[in-house]
C-alpha cells in the first residue's frame, strides 16, 4: 500500500513511525512533514489544505491511502475531495469536522444526542451575551465558536474576565472564528482524553491519555497546545469509558448518521470527570497532539490495520490488541514558547538516545540544515517511552532527554505527576 500523511508535528512522525512499522506499507510520503519524518519517509512540499495540489501528489505518487493529521484540512473539506477522487481517506469530512470547527454545532447535537455536556447558551450579540454573563455570574466559560489554534477558550473565573473575553471576541481578537460565541457553565472535576475510530457505524476504543496544557511545572503559566501526556489514563476507568462510549460517542455518531453525515476518522472526546460520571467537554476530529505519540507507541504497526479498517468501513470485524503497558512523552520546547521565541537554535545529542519500539524522539518543529537538526517551533520535540509501568516509562524518557543538548529549550520534569 503507498500512503500519504498530511502534517508537519509530532503527531504526524509518530503515525508515519507506527506507519512504517507494518509491512503492508510499501511507500510512505508525509507533506509537508519534518526533519524527523524526513528519516524514516519521503517529505513533499505541498499546502495540505488545497485539496488540488494535494490530489496532484497522489497521482504522482500512485497513493491508495491518505491519513490526514491536523483539523484544518479537515474542515477545509479535503477529505471530501479526496474521497470524491476515488481515494480512501483516513479523516472526516467536512461537514463532520463541524464536531470540532464548530462549537454551538457540537453543543446542537449533544442537545440532539442526549449527551451530558455543560448548560450553554450561543450569542452572536454582545450585549445579550454580556446580560447572560450578569445572570449567571462567574466561574463561567466563554468559547469562540470556530477554530482559533487553541485559543479561543477562556475559563473565566471572575465575571469581569468573562466581559473582557466578551469584548475580545465581539472585537475580532479571533476573527471570524468569534463572530459566534459559546458561554458555558463551569465544570468542575478532572479532565481526560478518549479515542475512539469511527466508521460511520461502528466506534472502535483506541485508548485513554492525559495531557499537561500549562507551560508550568504543577499545571501552572499559560494555556500551551500541550506540555506532556501519558496513556493510560488512569481516571477513565472501564466503566467510565463505557459510559462514555453509550451516553456520548455512540449516540453522537448515531445522530450524525441520522443527519446524512457520519462520521469517519478518530473522535477525540475530551471528558470531565466528576462523581464517577464522564461530561463531554469537546470533540477533536483528529488526534491529540501530544497524545497522539504515546498511542502510536502503545499501539505500533496495528494503528495502520485500524485506520485501514476505519477507512473502509470494517471496524465492525477489527480488534485492539493491547499490551498491558503505559506510554509518556514529554515536550521539549523552545525557550519563550508559548510565547515569541527564537527559531534556528542547533539541537544536539539526538544520535545518544538509542530508539526502538520503546524509545522513540519524535519531532514537532525541526528542520535539517547543513547536515545538523535545528529548532523551527514552538513546540520542538517529544520524547517518548514506554513500559511496565508510567513510573518506568517516565524514567525512560528523562534519561534521554538527559543525552539531548540543547540549552535554547526547556521542558517540564513532572510530566505524568497526576497518575503517580
Ligand atoms: P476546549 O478547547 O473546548 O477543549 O477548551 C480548552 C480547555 O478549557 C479544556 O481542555 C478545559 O480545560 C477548559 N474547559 C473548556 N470548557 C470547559 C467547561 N465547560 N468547564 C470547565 N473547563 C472547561
Ligand atoms: N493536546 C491537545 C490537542 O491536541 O488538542
Amino acid at each position: 500500500m503507498n500512503i500519504l500523511i498530511l502534517g508537519s508535528g509530532g503527531r504526524e512522525h509518530s503515525l508515519a513511525w507506527a506507519v512504517m512499522q507494518n509491512p503492508k506499507c510499501d511507500k510512505l510520503i508525509v507533506a509537508p512533514g519534518n526533519a524527523g519524518i524526513a528519516q524514516i519517509a519521503t517529505c513533499a512540499s505541498v499546502d495540505i489544505e488545497d485539496a488540488g495540489e494535494v490530489l496532484a501528489l497522489c497521482e504522482a505518487e500512485t497513493i491508495d491511502f491518505v491519513i490526514i493529521g491536523p483539523e484544518a484540512p479537515l474542515a477545509a473539506g479535503v477529505a471530501d475531495r479526496l474521497r470524491d477522487a476515488g481515494l480512501l481517506v483516513f479523516g472526516p469530512s467536512k461537514e463532520a469536522a463541524r464536531l470540532e470547527a464548530s462549537k454551538s454545532f457540537t453543543k446542537e447535537i449533544c442537545d440532539a444526542a442526549k449527551a451530558p455536556t455543560a448548560a450553554y447558551a450561543h450569542f452572536t450579540d454582545a450585549d445579550a451575551a454580556r446580560a447572560y454573563i450578569r445572570e449567571n455570574g462567574a466561574p463561567i466559560v466563554i468559547k469562540a465558536d470556530g477554530l482559533a489554534a487553541g485559543k479561543g477558550v477562556i475559563v473565566a473565573m471572575d465575571e469581569q474576565t468573562a466581559l473582557d473575553a466578551i469584548d475580545d471576541m465581539f472585537g475580532g481578537a479571533f476573527g471570524s472564528a468569534g463572530a459566534e460565541v459559546v458561554i458555558e457553565e463551569f465544570m468542575e472535576g478532572e479532565e481526560a482524553s478518549f479515542f475512539v475510530l469511527c466508521d460511520g457505524k461502528t466506534a472502535l476504543p483506541i485508548g485513554t491519555a492525559q495531557d499537561h496544557k500549562r507551560v508550568g511545572e504543577g499545571d501552572t503559566g499559560l494555556n500551551t497546545g500541550g506540555m506532556g501526556a501519558y496513556s493510560p489514563a488512569p481516571v477513565l476507568t472501564e466503566a467510565l469509558q463505557k459510559q462514555a462510549l453509550d451516553q456520548i460517542i455512540e449516540p453522537t455518531l448515531a445522530e450524525m448518521a441520522r443527519r446524512g453525515t457520519p462520521y469517519h476518522g478518530v473522535l477525540y472526546a475530551g471528558l470531565m470527570i466528576k462523581d464517577g460520571q464522564a461530561r463531554l467537554v469537546e470533540y477533536n476530529v483528529r488526534f491529540g497532539d501530544p497524545e497522539c505519540q504515546v498511542l502510536m507507541l502503545r499501539l505500533g504497526a496495528q494503528a495502520l490495520d485500524l485506520m485501514h479498517a476505519a477507512a473502509e468501513e470494517r471496524l465492525a470485524e477489527a480488534r485492539v490488541n493491547w499490551a498491558d503497558d503505559h506510554a509518556i512523552t514529554v515536550v521539549m520546547a523552545a525557550n519563550g514558547y508559548p510565547g515569541s521565541y527564537e527559531k534556528g537554535s542547533v539541537i544536539k545529542g539526538l544520535d545518544s538516545c538509542s530508539e526502538d519500539s520503546s524509545h522513540m524522539v519524535f519531532h514537532a518543529g525541526t528542520t535539517a540544515k547543513d547536515g545538523q537538526i535545528t529548532a523551527t517551533g514552538g513546540r520542538v520535540l517529544n520524547v517518548t517511552a514506554r513500559g511496565a509501568t508510567l513510573q518506568e516509562a517516565r524514567d525512560q524518557a528523562y534519561a534521554m532527554i538527559d543525552g539531548i543538548d540543547w540549552p535554547q529549550g526547556f521542558y517540564r520534569r513532572d510530566i505524568g505527576w497526576r497518575a503517580l
